[in-house]
């Protein structure tokens, strides 16, 4: 068989190890040829690829990126669709698709295989997000990245007197905040799924700041506080009416301020947390789920991603494993919350 495999969506460490998974186990136990679409669907709809030997996923294992470069582009917009892309397989000989990315490439791999079309997927988002598997790749990375940067932040505070507020990624959730602020020992902990007022993250700075410490504000971009209505990550304009600068973080360091007296500073982490090389674990889980994809083209299992349940790997339909986000449960965030302050 001739697969093609995209990487699609915000990038994250780890997905270079998927094509790697996929390529030697399609290689070696199959003889199965690959070819890697261009950034993302636009690689797809425009039917631009590269061939894809052993030689080319030599050692990218530990590289962070993706060596087929990606895009959020929708391929049923700007020409797409199933019709033009079924023809760019046939012309090319490409017999399935393996689709990596988060939920948005998901749901329009869903729409592709409805239409006909051969395309398996693989989970891919640093915010681990998606329900239908227990962890994904790339989580860890962040979470390692965040927490070494939150360490940092804590020295520098400590010699200042200052309260730290770190904004870590979380558009819709809180994971990566929730287990680098449990692991960096933050005082708060500030994600989307829970409503938190400026009083009571006043008040945990300022328990914190009468036992001699220095406060540590952990803040995940999506958050939005009791008396915020839409998430500061969604807005154009910032109060002045000015195109929207900085996150959360900027806008809760001078009102914690002020309220605490306590000299404040925000740190944004940013695309920090996707960059580089993944851990080990990320490594791991990557290549697995690669391997695992292989299996699905293998068995013919259409409209299905692979996904972690437990310690093993499973095939679970696209439907199924859009149904909904994966929130930080209550039961997570009041253990969390027990340290706070
Ligand atoms: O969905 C993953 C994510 O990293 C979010 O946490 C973040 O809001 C977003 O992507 C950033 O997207 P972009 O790289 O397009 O700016």
């Amino acid at each position: 068989m001739k697969i093609g495999i995209l990487t699609s969506g915000g990038d994250c460490p780890g997905l270079n190890a998927v094509i790697r998974g996929a390529v030697l186990k399609g290689i070696a136990i199959h003889g199965h040829e690959f070819v890697g679409f261009l950034d993302g669907w636009r690689g797809v709809v425009g039917g631009d690829i590269i061939g894809i030997p052993r030689t080319l996923v030599r050692g990218i294992a530990k590289e962070g990126g993706t060596i087929l470069g990606t895009s959020r582009t929708n391929p049923f917009e700007n020409g797409g669709g199933p019709d033009v892309i079924r023809d760019h397989m046939e012309r090319l000989g490409i017999d399935a698709i393996i689709a990596i990315g988060g939920e948005g490439t998901l749901a329009a791999a869903k729409r592709l295989t409805d239409a006909g079309l051969k395309i398996v997927g693989v989970p891919k988002t640093v915010d681990n997000d998606l329900e239908a598997t227990d962890y994904s790749f790339g989580f860890d990375t962040a979470v390692q990245i965040a927490t070494e940067a939150i360490d940092r932040l804590r020295t520098t505070a400590e010699s200042h007197h200052r309260c730290m507020i770190a904004e870590v990624m979380g558009r819709h959730v809180g994971w990566i905040a929730l287990h680098a602020g449990m692991a960096a020992g933050a005082h708060a902990i500030l994600i989307p799924e829970q409503k938190v007022s400026i009083d009571r993250i006043t008040q945990w700075v300022k328990e914190a700041h009468t036992r001699g410490r220095a406060p540590l504000v952990v803040v995940a971009e999506g958050f939005v506080p009791e008396h915020m209505e839409t998430p500061h990550s969604e807005r154009g304009l910032d109060t002045f009416g000015r195109p929207r600068l900085g996150g959360i973080a900027d806008q809760l360091a001078p009102e914690l301020e002020a309220r605490t007296g306590i000299e404040t500073r925000a740190t944004i982490l940013g695309h920090i947390q996707r960059g580089g090389v993944p851990s080990a674990l990320d490594r791991v889980l990557a290549t697995r789920l690669g391997m695992a994809a292989v299996d699905s083209v293998v068995g013919g299992l259409w409209g299905t991603m692979v996904a972690l349940n437990g310690t093993g790997i499973e095939h679970v339909g696209f439907q199924e494993a859009l149904a909904q986000l994966k929130v930080v449960p209550q039961k997570r965030y009041d253990e969390a919350a027990v340290l706070f302050g």
